[in-house]
C-alpha cells in the first residue's frame, strides 16, 4: 500500500464508481492517508513521561521491583504506539473496503466533507491494548497470583465491549439499545469481583447512622454496573469533533496514572499498591494506544474512531476505577462527562427532541462552527466563549477537561 505523504482521502481516490481518470488503479490502490502527527505525539510523550519518571524514580520512595514492572509497562506500552500507528493505515485500507466510513459533518460544504473517512479505527487500537495488556499480565503476575481471576476478568469486559462496539458500528444499533449495551459486557467483572463491596460513611453522618462502614453488598454491584453504563456512553456523547473523542480518553488516561502513581507513593500497605500498580497496567498500554489513533484523529482526521473506540475505552477506565478502588476518583475525573450527561438527559430521555447528530453549523465561508440549541458541551462552549474553529473547540474542550 502507498501512504501518500501529505495528501488527504479525497472522494476521487477512494470512490468506486463516477468518473474514473484515465489508467485508474484498483481502488484498494488508490487509498492514501496523511501522515500520522509524529510531532503531536512526541509533544504529549514528553508532556506526559517527564514528570511520570520523575515521580517514579525521583520524587516517591517507590521499591525497586514495582519501578522495573512499571518500567517494563511504559516499554511495552511504547512498542503498543509504534505498531498501532503502522498498523492503522493498513486497517483503514481494509474499513474502506467493506464500506466502513462516514463523513466529516463539521467540514460539509468543503470539498473535505464529500470526503469518505475511514470509520471504526479504535478496533486496532484495542486489538493493540489487548495484545500488550496479556503480554504485560505475563511479565508482571506470578501464575498463581491472586489478581489473576480480576485481571483476567477486566480484560474479558474490555474484550467483550469492544466486541459489542465493533456490532454497533457494523450493524448501526438504535440508541436505547446502545445505552444497555456495557451492561452486558461488564457481566465478567461483575462474577468475578471479589474485593470490598462497602462504603465509608462520612463522619458527620456517623452518629446518625451508627456505624463507620456500610456493606451494600448486591446494590455495590448494581453501582458498578451503573459506573460502566456511564463511562462508556459519556465518553461516547462527548464527541463529534475531530479528536475529542481520543483527546479525552488521552487526559483522562494521565490523571488516572499520575493518581495511581501518587497513591503508591503515598502508601506503605502492600495490597493498596498492588490495587493501584494494576490500575497502571492497564491505563499505560490504554494511554499510548489511544496516542496513536490521535496522531490520525487530530485535526483534520484522516481516520474516525468509531463507538468501538469510545465503548473501549469507556471500558478500560471504568475496569480501571472499579479494580483500583478508586471509583469515586474517577467520577471527578470525568467531571466534563459527567456535567455534558446531565445537561444531555433531556434529550437522551426524549423530553426535547434528539436529532441524530447533535453537532455545532458549520459555516463553509468562514470556516467557524456555530452553537445550535442541542444540549451538550460541545454546543455550550460556542454559544458561551463565541465561533471558532473546530480545532479550536477541541483545543478549549480539552483544556477544560485537563
Ligand atoms: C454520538 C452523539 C451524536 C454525535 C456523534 C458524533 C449523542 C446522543 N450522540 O452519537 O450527537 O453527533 O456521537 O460522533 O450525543 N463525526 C464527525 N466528526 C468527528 C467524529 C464523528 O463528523 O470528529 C461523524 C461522522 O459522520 C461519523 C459519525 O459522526 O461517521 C459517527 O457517529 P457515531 O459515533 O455513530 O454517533 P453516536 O455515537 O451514535
Ligand atoms: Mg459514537
Amino acid at each position: 500500500m502507498s501512504i501518500r505523504r501529505r495528501t488527504p482521502v479525497t472522494e476521487q481516490t477512494v470512490a468506486s464508481s463516477g468518473p474514473q481518470p484515465p489508467n485508474p488503479e484498483p481502488p484498494t490502490e488508490e487509498f492514501s492517508l496523511r501522515p500520522p502527527k509524529r510531532g503531536l505525539i512526541l509533544s504529549v510523550l514528553a508532556l506526559f513521561f517527564i514528570p511520570f519518571f520523575y515521580m517514579l524514580f525521583v520524587y516517591y520512595p517507590i521499591e525497586n521491583d514495582l519501578r522495573r514492572s512499571i518500567s517494563i509497562g511504559v516499554a511495552m506500552s511504547l512498542g503498543g504506539l509504534v505498531i498501532t500507528v503502522r498498523l492503522i493505515p493498513v486497517a483503514a485500507r481494509y474499513l474502506l473496503r467493506r464500506n466502513l466510513f462516514g463523513y466529516d459533518i463539521n467540514k460539509r460544504g468543503t470539498s473535505q466533507g464529500s470526503v469518505k473517512v475511514p470509520e471504526t479505527l479504535g478496533i486496532v487500537t484495542a486489538i493493540v491494548f489487548l495484545v500488550v495488556a496479556i503480554v504485560l499480565q505475563q511479565c508482571n503476575l506470578t501464575a498463581d497470583s491472586e489478581w489473576l481471576v480480576e485481571y483476567n476478568a477486566a480484560l474479558a469486559c474490555i474484550c467483550f465491549m469492544t466486541l459489542l462496539g465493533f456490532v454497533d458500528d457494523v450493524l448501526d444499533i438504535p440508541w436505547r439499545v446502545k445505552l444497555v449495551l456495557p451492561t452486558f459486557a461488564s457481566l465478567p467483572l461483575l462474577m468475578a469481583y471479589a474485593g470490598h463491596t462497602s462504603i465509608i460513611i462520612p463522619k458527620p453522618l456517623v452518629p446518625y447512622v451508627g456505624l463507620s462502614v456500610l456493606d451494600l453488598g448486591l446494590i455495590y454491584k448494581v453501582y458498578m454496573i451503573m459506573l460502566v453504563v456511564f463511562c462508556t456512553n459519556s465518553i461516547n456523547i462527548h464527541a463529534g469533533l475531530n479528536g475529542l473523542e481520543v483527546g479525552q480518553t488521552v487526559v483522562i488516561s494521565f490523571a488516572v496514572l499520575i493518581h495511581n502513581l501518587m497513591q503508591i507513593g503515598a502508601s506503605t500497605d502492600f495490597d493498596y499498591k498492588q490495587a493501584h500498580a494494576f490500575s497502571i497496567y492497564i491505563v499505560l498500554p490504554l494511554l499510548t494506544t489511544s496516542l496513536g489513533l490521535l496522531a490520525f484523529n487530530w485535526y483534520p482526521s484522516s481516520v474516525f474512531v468509531g463507538d468501538t473506540y469510545t465503548y473501549f475505552a469507556g471500558m478500560s477506565l471504568a475496569v480501571v476505577g472499579i479494580l483500583g478502588h478508586f471509583s469515586e476518583t474517577l467520577l471527578l475525573f470525568f467531571l466534563p462527562q459527567v456535567l455534558n450527561f446531565l445537561y444531555s438527559c433531556p434529550q437522551l430521555f426524549h423530553f426535547v427532541p434528539c436529532p441524530r447528530h447533535r453537532l455545532p453549523r458549520f459555516d463553509p465561508q468562514t470556516g467557524l462552527l456555530t452553537g445550535t440549541n442541542d444540549m451538550n458541551l460541545v454546543n455550550l462552549f460556542l454559544r458561551l466563549f463565541g465561533r471558532c474553529t473546530e480545532k479550536a473547540l477541541c483545543i478549549r474542550l480539552l483544556i477544560f477537561q485537563a
